[in-house]
């Protein structure tokens, strides 16, 4: 008999809920995305973003349980994402998924939102019939988080589902994360919110090499990253080229007549916006790519695993799928639709929880700031 498990994730702007069965098997996958409210502000407003998962959290678990074609009585724990994140985001989540586990009578499982993101990634290799070697560095880069991580099995030799893992942070950014310069860039240049998708699919067509980035030197820890260098030389050079300006206002009345799409913004945007973007792109991912890389030699890793929301940049997985083959190493991302916030990774993470018999009780809260490892 499975084990399936109802996972809620509501951390940061997507109210989410899924069912996975022996913390592998994707029975439904529900995001409800807050994009369209956050879009004119060029980010997530907190207060807006836990209104909204108040709004969505009841339908959204509802649907999950209906495309898995169980009731609530069915499903064998709930796990829940406990942080880090918008405590007000974080909250719904927790409050919801507690009553649920206390009104049902069954167990409840707390999940930290990073280690969701590393199991993504173990979802999408059961799926291609593969189990990343342990050990392993994960980079976890989205628009909260940029960080790097240790991964060594904590016991046996289980399935990887069922697997534990030891996580010990080896590095992270020490300003902007990668996710949040790509938003930055987009609002700068009137590129629409989120900036990640829109600038991946744009620098498809601009010259990578045609504005020279410099990589972020910094002291101390190399495993660390920096990406408000790169956000500022964009800025400084939009104010040098005010040529980029008139393309800014043509692109912000675009976006108040409904222009979304890169498709429709492609128009609007010169070879120079195209070239700077590409270039821009280029700077971000061959950081991530080097410093990843370097500490996957430095810990002797048997693979690599990438997560987060920018896991979703076709160049970032291009370039790491070169270079770790160059060096002999595996690469493993989720699927497009898990790189971002999803609730089926909550649910895949609390597996080998349950089974470890890990319960939150009445007491768990939610943590900003809670790290892991
Ligand atoms: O993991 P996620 O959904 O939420 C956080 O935990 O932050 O990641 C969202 C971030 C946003 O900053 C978005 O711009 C970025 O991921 N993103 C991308 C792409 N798709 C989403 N960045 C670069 N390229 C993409 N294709
Ligand atoms: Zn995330």
């Amino acid at each position: 008999m499975s084990v399936r498990i109802l996972g809620i994730e509501s951390s940061c702007d997507e109210t989410a809920a899924a069912v996975v069965a022996d913390g592998r098997e994707v029975l439904s996958n529900i995001v409800a995305s807050q994009v369209d409210i956050h879009r004119k502000y060029g980010g997530v407003v907190p207060e807006l973003a836990s209104r909204e998962h108040l709004r969505r959290i009841v339908p959204v678990v509802r649907e999950a349980l209906e495309q898995a074609g169980l009731a609530l009585a069915e499903v064998d724990a709930i796990a829940v994402t406990c942080g880090p994140g918008l405590v007000g985001s974080l909250l719904v989540g927790v409050t919801y998924g507690k009553a649920l586990a206390m009104s049902l009578g069954k167990p409840l499982v707390a999940v930290n939102h990073l280690e969701g993101h590393v199991h993504a990634v173990l979802l999408e290799a059961h799926v291609v019939g593969c189990k990343p070697e342990l050990p392993a560095i994960c980079l976890i880069v989205s628009g909260g988080h940029t960080v790097l991580y240790n991964v060594a099995a904590q016991q046996g030799n289980g399935s990887a589902s069922a697997q534990g893992f030891r996580y010990r942070r080896i590095g992270q950014t020490r300003d902007d994360a990668a996710g949040e310069a790509y938003d930055k860039v987009a609002k700068l240049l009137a590129l629409g919110y989120p900036g990640g998708p829109v600038i991946d699919a744009l620098a498809r067509y601009g010259n990578a090499d045609a504005v020279r980035f410099g990589a972020a030197k910094m002291k101390g820890n190399p495993h660390d990253f920096s990406f408000s260098g790169i956000k500022t030389a964009v800025l400084y050079h939009v104010r040098d080229h005010p040529e980029l300006q008139r393309e800014i206002d043509a692109r912000r009345q675009a976006f108040a007549q409904g222009a979304r799409k890169a498709e429709q913004l492609r128009p609007q945007c010169s070879r120079q916006t195209l070239d700077l973007l590409a270039s821009f792109q280029k700077g971000v991912v061959s950081d991530l790519v080097s410093r990843t890389l370097a500490a996957a030699r430095e810990f002797n890793a048997r693979s690599v695993l990438v997560s987060g929301g920018v896991a979703a940049n076709s160049r970032l997985r291009q370039v790491f799928e070169e270079e770790a083959r160059l060096r002999g190493l595996d690469v493993f991302f989720p699927s497009r639709q898990l790189s971002t916030d999803n609730a089926a990774m909550i649910a895949a993470a609390a597996y080998p929880k349950f089974l470890a018999g890990e319960r939150a009780g009445a007491q768990l809260n939610a943590e900003a700031t809670l790290p892991l490892g």
